[in-house]
């Protein structure tokens, strides 16, 4: 019987993330007028959005570098992002509470704190860097909504990850897609590795790898980095 409800929920929950991800994943606006900062940020709210977009994941960077990509690349303009230094904390995080990944493109990565230097931009070449307030800027809006986003990664099958590496999670699951669902929801979360015969699925984020020893239990799925 628990079995069932657990196949059930299972079944649920893998519809859910397929409906949301094959629809719009991020929902960004990029406005091409400059204005300061908080200017920018009052427009998206205006517009019906969050604030200004939040990037913190590699698949929302690499969607924000594609929309932008004209704009940047031709006219040459960044764009002011959703995040800020926060003194409570003494670090920079973004709108939705979480603090950038360790291979987030911030240029230098953890980003320098200076008082004058306070919001985030996208800069033409893609990098993010800290922002004034008052520097006349293009903007992008975004929506904020934590939802299990579609991750891009491959899969490696046979092969085990002999690195250092941080354990995030583990869990029971059903299946291999299960698995690299669950990686797309993690917010740190650089490969999925299930193992086939005890249907176990560990979560790992930061990691050194130092090459792999055959391992014929073992899937991993690869999440595409910045
Ligand atoms: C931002 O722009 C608005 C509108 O032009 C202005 O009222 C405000 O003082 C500006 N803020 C800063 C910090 O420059
Ligand atoms: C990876 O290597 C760097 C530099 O040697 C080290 O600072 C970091 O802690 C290592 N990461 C893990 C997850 O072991």
């Amino acid at each position: 019987m628990e079995f069932y409800w657990r196949l059930m929920i299972y079944v649920i929950f893998v519809t859910m993330v397929l409906m949301c991800t094959a629809g719009v994943m991020f929902d960004f606006h990029p406005m091409m007028q400059s204005r300061n900062f908080s200017t920018h940020e009052r427009y998206c709210h205006d517009l019906g959005y969050d604030g200004l977009a939040i990037i913190s994941t590699p698949e929302a960077y690499h969607y924000a570098l594609k929309l932008t990509e004209y704009v940047r690349t031709v006219l040459s303009k960044g764009f002011y992002l959703g995040g800020r230094y926060r003194p409570e904390a003494g670090l920079v995080m973004w709108d939705d509470d979480t603090v950038p990944r360790s291979d987030s493109p911030f240029s230098p990565y953890p980003p320098k704190i200076k008082s004058h230097l306070p919001y985030t931009r996208m800069r033409d070449t893609g990098k993010i860097v800290m922002a004034t307030d008052y520097a006349k800027r293009s903007g992008m809006c975004g929506n904020h909504n934590n939802y299990p986003t579609e991750s891009r990664g491959t899969t490696m099958r046979g092969k085990l990850q002999t690195i250092e590496r941080t354990i995030l999670s583990g869990s029971q699951v059903f299946s291999y897609l299960e698995c690299a669902l669950l990686c797309g929801m993690v917010l740190d979360c650089r490969v999925a590795e299930l193992n086939t015969d005890l249907l176990t699925c560990t979560i790992i984020g930061e990691y050194n790898s130092t090459g792999y020893i055959a391992n014929p239990q073992i899937v991993s799925y690869i999440r595409e980095t910045f």
